[in-house]
């Protein structure tokens, strides 16, 4: 079975970026379901980045997003879109990099250590699924280096599933 090493060094971020794309892309490899690669994208990203207190996935289930495959505190469960950080980032179909969640009007408070927060749209054939989102304790955690790293990760997890069933479509 794949085993990541824990909490890989990040100081140089691209390149850590880069081996967690390839480590990704092989954890993920001959499998298609769904929530079994969500699943496991949530725990390669989650012991891989370190100050990070939530990572996970909102999947776009009938028209609102709801929480799929993550590692952290139990969440809000449902989240339409247009509201929180995560609805935001779907309903806008763009990466959004929250400095600071306490000046973000709208934001949904899930765990009260979160600080900052990114939130990456899944999109498949130019449509939304769902939300990849990352929480930190720290304020200021994530930059352009993080969203672009974690929206290559986003992409190797919707080229390589289905989302096809149950009203994910
Ligand atoms: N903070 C998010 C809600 C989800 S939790 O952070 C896991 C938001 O404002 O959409």
């Amino acid at each position: 079975m794949y085993q990541a090493d824990e909490r890989r060094d990040f100081r140089d971020k691209a390149a850590g970026y880069e081996r967690l794309a390839g480590e990704l892309t092989a954890l993920l490899a001959g499998e298609h379901d769904l929530i079994a690669n969500a699943a496991n994208a949530a725990a390669l990203i989650f012991g891989a980045l370190p100050e990070i207190n939530w990572a996970g996935f909102y999947l776009l289930r009938h028209g609102e997003l709801v929480v799929g495959p993550f590692q952290g505190k139990p969440a809000c469960v449902r989240i339409p879109l247009g509201r929180g950080v995560c609805g935001t980032a779907a309903a806008q179909g763009r990466t959004l990099v929250v400095p600071d969640v306490h000046a973000f009007a709208g934001h949904i408070a899930c765990d009260a250590a979160s600080q900052s927060e990114i939130v990456v749209p899944l999109m498949v054939q130019e449509r939304v699924r769902g939300v990849l989102d990352i929480d930190s304790p720290r304020l200021a955690r994530f930059d352009e280096t993080d969203a672009r790293g974690l929206e290559r990760l986003a992409t190797i997890l919707c080229t390589g599933s289905r989302f096809d069933s149950d009203g994910l479509r």
